[in-house]
């Protein structure tokens, strides 16, 4: 029941301020190369997610010297630069004060870029036209604006410009050949790293990366937390089960998980029971099971076609660790929950509009009725405790939600 009003409420969020960049660019052939390059490198989802964006596009004659020669990921950090975080229409290109402007790009939010690195400096130049180039110091404007492509005011801009805006230092590669299980040691998830390469699991990772893949690794404090399930009580083929659920066989940055609706099939074979549902709080993306939950913590490494985020749970699947208590698809069913009191809580998330997700965070602030940490909880299954956890995550979630849809109507 609880998913079934997360998905509802956030299809109602998503749907405010729906535009789709692949559909605005189809309308000109010219800027197929274009498009098409948004879409490989999934900078579209990331576009899309946002509002009060620019877009400056280039020709198919601009794209294919841009592209030439370079890999797919250098290709997606340049176009990054393209995609301006404020709202550019050719009225206020033309209005800009001083004739001059540094804007934030989107390459500036992926953390690999020094404060000019990820700016494009906007300049009036006479007579009419508007010049376009890196925000580091002594860039030249190589590009000027040629046409608008399409406003929808203030959500989303697109401009046509000659000729790609490049900051010398995005053009080197972040290395084709990762090196996994040293981006996985580095950043303090060792234990994962371990298990993948003694499991034999690094290898089949290793095999998709060319196709594109996604990993969630879990941190070495995750693998020493409560609950965890004693992973040498699992046969071989668990374990290698288990390692496969925590990774997508298909390239997907943040963007991409942030518009994800529905359910995200792992590598592990074996059909519904090793899906991932993702949802999305803010800036925030949470992974759901149907056993237990995970924030996806921090991005450890972005080079497309492979992304390896870092998670703060082991991501526990039904098929290895029973059912969910509540499962989306059956709200109908209305199975009696073993948790009765954090779903009575639900109907009246209006009454309690201040509710954060930090007060939320405590079951025992929320179900009053059960103590905290009782012998009684102690002999109930490992499953009644997550569930608890995470039915009241849904609440919390729910309740920041609501209070966002209120917000909005008001
Ligand atoms: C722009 O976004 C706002 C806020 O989400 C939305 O209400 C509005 O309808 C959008 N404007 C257009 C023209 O789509
Ligand atoms: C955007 O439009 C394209 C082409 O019109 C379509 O294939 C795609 O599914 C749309 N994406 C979304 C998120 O609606
Ligand atoms: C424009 O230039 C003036 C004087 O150099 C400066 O004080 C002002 O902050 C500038 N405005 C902007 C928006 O950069
Ligand atoms: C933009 O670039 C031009 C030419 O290099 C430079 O004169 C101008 O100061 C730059 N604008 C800003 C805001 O840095
Ligand atoms: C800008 O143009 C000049 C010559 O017009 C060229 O030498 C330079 O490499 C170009 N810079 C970039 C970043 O494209
Ligand atoms: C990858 O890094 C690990 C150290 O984390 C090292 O032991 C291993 O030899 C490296 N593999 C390759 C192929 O360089």
């Amino acid at each position: 029941m609880a998913y079934a009003v997360i998905f509802s409420l956030l299809s109602i969020l998503g749907a405010c301020y729906a535009h789709n960049i692949t559909e605005i660019l189809s309308s000109d052939p010219s800027l197929s190369e274009f498009n098409s390059y948004l879409t490989q490198t999934k900078l579209d989802d990331e576009i899309n997610s946002r509002q009060t964006i620019t877009v400056l596009a280039l020709d198919n004659g601009a794209m294919s010297t841009l592209t030439s020669g370079k890999p797919l990921s250098v290709v997606k950090n340049i176009l990054s630069l393209h995609v301006l975080l404020d709202y550019y229409d050719p009225k206020k290109l033309h209005s800009i004060a001083n004739g001059t402007v540094l804007t934030t790009t989107l390459y500036q939010t992926t953390g690999s870029a020094s404060a000019q690195e990820g700016q494009v400096n906007i300049t009036d130049l006479k007579a009419g036209s508007v010049g376009f180039g890196s925000g580091q110091s002594g860039s030249k404007l190589n590009s000027t604006y040629l046409k608008s492509v399409k406003q929808i005011p203030y959500n989303i801009s697109v401009l046509e410009i000659s000729a790609p805006i490049i900051a010398p230092a995005l053009l080197t590669a972040a290395g084709s050949d990762v090196n996994l299980t040293a981006v996985l040691d580095k950043a303090g998830c060792k234990t994962f790293a371990s298990l993948i390469s003694s499991s034999g699991v690094l290898k089949i990772f290793q095999n998709q990366m060319e196709k594109g893949i996604t990993i969630f690794a879990p941190t070495d404090e995750a693998f020493k937390a409560k609950g965890v399930p004693d992973l040498s009580k699992l046969s071989n083929a668990e374990v290698v089960s288990l390692l496969q659920f925590h990774a997508l066989s298909s390239y997907s940055p943040v963007g991409t998980l942030k518009t994800t609706k529905g359910k995200l099939a792992t590598l592990a074979p074996g059909g519904g029971k090793y899906d991932l549902s993702p949802t999305t709080s803010g800036d925030t993306v949470t992974l759901h099971t149907g056993v237990d939950s995970s924030r996806v913590a921090g991005t450890l490494l972005d080079s497309t076609p492979v992304v390896v985020y870092s998670v703060d749970n082991v991501l526990l699947p039904v098929a290895l660790f029973g059912e969910s208590p509540a499962p989306a698809p059956s709200p109908e069913s209305d199975s009696p929950s073993p948790a009765p009191s954090p779903e009575a809580d639900t109907p009246s998330p209006a009454s309690t509009p201040a509710s954060s997700p930090a007060s939320a965070e405590s079951p025992a602030g929320e179900s009053p009725a059960e103590g905290p940490g009782t012998d009684a909880d102690e002999s109930s299954s490992k499953n009644g405790v997550a569930e608890r956890k995470s039915s009241t995550l849904f609440i919390a979630v729910v309740l920041s939600v609501a209070s966002g849809v209120i917000s909005l109507v008001l």
